[in-house]
């Protein structure tokens, strides 16, 4: 078992996870439209080309370091306000209005940018290594959903999601009647899922009635993406409601979050009328969950000291957030770092060692003389 004391990526405001983190509402980003966008880390350009297709860019002109936003869309590509230098889609410079030919090479940097359940998400690199956070349960059926409201909780995303697999504090804060008994299991390397195991027991009326909904065990089951996005399935046999909590970091170490309810897709009118009766309720058990334990977020300061067997499935998330591969965007800390540290062993290293090569002594003397 790792040192749930001396941790290197879970909770860390300075490490910040590779992955798909959600930007923007998608009914927020206009076909021809360029926004500014803070994220994590990054100043961004995110515009919708006349394609319809979202894409980011580097917000800052290479030419003089205007930011992209300022200006706008043309075709595929951005056009920089300042001295109208164009960028494609690519990033790769084709245009400056006062020259006949561009006669150089300038690439902007881009960033794969996806939709869905009507977000809009960002990977944190330069190529996309995996699909988009999903509902496991809906992965390759048509669904239906609706975006809750989005909110900050005063914690780093990783210990905000916690919550969703403390079955611990279910029963104290908020009095669940059945022990729930989350196991988890690995989908892939950057995909963990926690799923009750423990049946509705038959001891008092209330349970008695709840067990009739289950033929089986209690569903409850919470999917994390990259220990930063998960999703929540719960709800009788007949019935599961999914929600999705897709949370990002931002400056201060705090998660930015945004509620997403999905149920599969049903046919014809009543289908329709359905659907839109199911989401809103689940967007109101989304909000519970989302308000839940807000008070405790604001003041804690999460330090495992001593954990218990019932903390069980928490160590196994901290333990898979631990093994995720870190990416270079995220809040200066470790740049710095890189500067006077050699790289060390753990799972820094890929980013301090791509770091060292961005930003070396040698570099800096260089650019000193
Ligand atoms: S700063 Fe963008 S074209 Fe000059
Ligand atoms: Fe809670």
């Amino acid at each position: 078992m790792s040192n749930l004391e001396n941790l290197n990526v879970f909770g860390k405001k300075e490490s910040v996870i590779e992955g798909w983190y959600w930007a923007l509402k998608s009914n927020e980003l206009k076909k021809g439209k360029i926004k500014h966008l803070r994220f994590i880390g990054k100043d961004l350009a995110l515009y919708r080309g006349e394609d319809g297709k979202a894409r980011a860019i580097d917000a800052h002109c290479p030419h003089m370091g205007a930011h992209l936003a300022e200006g706008k869309v043309e075709g595929n590509g951005v056009r920089c306000f300042f001295h109208h230098w164009r960028f494609n889609e690519e990033g790769n410079l084709d245009d400056i209005p006062c020259r006949k030919k561009v006669g150089m090479q300038v690439k902007q940097n881009t960033y794969p940018v996806e939709e869905r359940y009507g977000l809009i998400w960002i990977w944190t690199g330069s190529e996309a290594k995996r699909d988009l956070p999903y509902v496991p349960e809906l992965k390759d059926q048509e669904y239906d959903s609706t975006i809750g409201r989005p909110y900050i909780k005063e914690c780093h995303p990783n210990i905000m999601m916690i919550n969703a697999i403390d079955a611990h504090h279910f029963y104290s804060v908020h009095h669940l009647p059945v022990k729930l008994n989350l196991v988890p299991n690995e989908i892939d390397s950057n995909t963990i899922q926690f799923n009750n195991k423990t049946n509705v027991p038959t001891t008092n009326i209330l349970t008695r009635f709840i067990g009739r909904f289950y033929s089986k065990e209690l569903t409850y089951s919470m999917c994390y993406f990259n220990a930063s996005t998960g999703t929540v399935t719960i709800g009788p046999d007949f019935l599961h409601f999914h929600i999705m909590f897709a949370i990002r970091p931002n400056e201060e170490g705090k998660a930015e979050g945004q509620t997403v309810l999905v149920t599969k897709k049903r046919k014809g009118i009543l289908g329709y009328i359905t659907n839109k009766v199911l989401l809103f309720a689940t967007q109101i058990v989304g909000n519970y969950f989302a308000h839940g334990d807000t008070e405790v977020f604001k003041t804690i300061k999460f330090n495992f000291k001593h954990p218990i067997a019932e903390d069980l499935p928490i160590i196994k998330f901290i333990q898979h957030a631990e093994k995720q591969q870190l990416c270079d965007w995220g809040f200066g800390v470790v740049k710095e770092e890189a500067l006077n540290i050699e790289p060390q062993n753990g799972p820094f290293l890929a980013v301090r060692k791509k770091n060292v090569t961005l930003t070396t002594k040698e570099d800096l003397n260089e650019k000193a003389h």
